[in-house]
């Protein structure tokens, strides 16, 4: 897997980076929590897990100090972006669009970490096992989010989701020139 050698190697980067989407994380699901503010079960979830990503947040600044990484301003790069022109404008398919988003950017995390935590070693695969676990639990509520979001608005989430899947597909596995912890393969080993 072309990115995963990439990341071994680029461990500063990744970290920067990953300090970055732990921020993100939490700020897309208090931005949830403002948009559907009527809906409490929903602002229960997103708080929870807003609060998990800024503990996740922490711990990678932590090891970002221990391990004398400099800090640097880094540009996101294109798949949280791509996955979100997808979205539709208007509700109620935007809130399962949303929700599927979510959904996919948590599942690729998890698949990610656990890919590094096999491959990085210590000290950082111990942290990446870790942080499987929560991602993992991550998806599943914005899939279950989506399905009661997708139910109420009588959009067929299959569909929708195949929609995301094809796009996600494309950006994981599609030459990117930009290292990301969600990016696709490095340009030079296609
Ligand atoms: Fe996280
Ligand atoms: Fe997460």
């Amino acid at each position: 897997m072309g990115w995963l050698r990439m990341a071994c190697k680029s461990r500063d980067m990744l970290l920067i980076d990953h300090a970055n989407c732990e921020k993100k994380a939490a700020s897309t699901a208090l931005a949830l929590m403002f948009a559907y503010a009527e809906d409490l079960d929903l602002t229960g979830k997103m708080s929870r897990l807003a609060r998990e990503e800024l503990r996740h947040y922490e711990q990678v600044a932590k090891l970002i100090r221990t391990l004398g990484v400099a800090p640097q301003r880094l540009a996101p790069g294109r798949y949280a972006e791509r996955l979100r022109r997808l979205v539709a404008k208007s509700e109620p398919h935007r809130e399962v669009d949303l929700m599927i988003c979510g959904a996919f950017i948590e599942a690729r995390s998890c698949e990610r970490f656990a890919a590094l935590a096999a491959q990085i070693g210590a000290p950082l695969s111990d942290f990446f096992r870790g942080l499987h676990d929560a991602e993992a639990r991550h998806y599943r509520v914005y899939l279950d989010l989506a399905g009661r979001a997708a139910k109420r608005a009588g959009v067929t989430l299959p569909a929708r989701v195949e929609a995301f899947a094809a796009l996600e597909t494309e950006l994981i596995t599609l030459p990117d020139p930009v290292f990301r912890f969600h990016s696709g393969p490095p340009v030079d080993t296609q």
